[in-house]
């Protein structure tokens, strides 16, 4: 099976990009993997660290493998927006194939000593693993948003030339740049995308880009920052608006069903559409 570094490659050259969906349980992980094996393509699982806190660190490493080894299937476990070296460092001991060191609150000059330190350890490890770094900001939280979160502007966009500064002094495999996108879904609608400065940023420096904060983005925005140079994107408040929503009408529908199989079900399904949708997308599928 090829790596995700060759995934990653190759994805870039195809002109297309790369799903990265986060999970909280074990119906996201199915919703998204049936998504991924009905269109053939490899996927990115990622668990931030409240949902990594949650769903168990070993726990959704074992699953991962579990699904790898039984299908041969390309699918990899990143660990999404991890603050600290001993939180990342967690995460690839216990077998991650990527780990994302998010210092992007500290001054750049210690995020990068940070970031540096994470990716060392990444390298004294004998197995690939990947390190992605964020540069610039774009929120927090995958959530719903009454209005773009509070420190936004084009002064908090990644400018192409931080960006080749930052990878040559880290060496990181990937880097998430801030080019209009937030974290979670605003009301009026998110940002539209400054395509622009991701061309001008891939240019600058020399690795794969990663687009986080990818639902609530329109599709013709999707398809332009593929074109410009995005080789991933990063998918999360889709999918817990899915999955509330699922179980919510099933559940007001069948107010007296207790298994957890039977009101869980409509919920994996909404994912794998969602999921699907987003794929068929970034893969220039009809
Ligand atoms: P959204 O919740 O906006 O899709 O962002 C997800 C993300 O970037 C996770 O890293």
């Amino acid at each position: 099976m090829k790596t995700l570094r060759e995934y990653i490659k190759e994805a870039e050259e195809k002109g297309v990009a790369i799903g990265h969906f986060n999970i909280s349980n074990l119906e996201g992980l199915h919703g998204i993997y049936n998504a991924a094996k009905k269109l053939s393509l490899p996927i990115v699982i990622g668990l931030s660290e409240g949902e990594e806190n949650f769903v168990g660190r070993e726990e959704a490493v074992a699953l991962i493998q579990a699904i790898r080894q039984r299908d041969n299937y390309p699918i990899f476990l990143n660990a999404d927006h991890h603050y600290n070296f001993e939180s990342v460092k967690l995460a690839l001991d216990a077998g991650y194939d990527s780990a994302i060191i998010d210092a992007v609150k500290l001054p750049l000059e210690e995020n990068i000593i940070l970031t540096k330190k994470c990716v060392d350890y990444a390298k004294s490890l004998n197995r690939e693993v990947l390190i992605e770094a964020e540069l610039g900001f774009i929120g927090t939280s995958s959530k719903l948003l009454d209005e773009i979160p509070e420190g936004i502007s084009e002064a908090t966009m990644t400018k192409p030339e931080d960006a080749k500064y930052f990878v040559e002094k880290t060496s990181i495999d990937l880097l998430a740049p801030s080019v209009g996108n937030v974290h979670g879904m605003v009301k009026g609608g998110n940002p539209r995308l400054d395509i622009e400065r991701i061309k001008k940023i891939r240019e600058a420096c020399g690795v794969p880009l990663v687009l986080h904060g990818g639902s609530g983005i329109s599709d013709e925005d999707f398809t332009d920052a593929i074109k410009a140079g995005i080789s991933m994107i990063h998918i999360n408040t889709e999918i817990r608006v899915a999955y509330r929503e699922a179980l919510e009408k099933y559940l007001k529908e069948n107010p007296k069903e207790v298994a957890p199989y039977k009101t869980l079900q409509p919920a994996v399904e909404t994912i794998e559409k969602v999921v699907e949708a987003r794929l068929k997308l970034f893969n220039h599928i009809k």
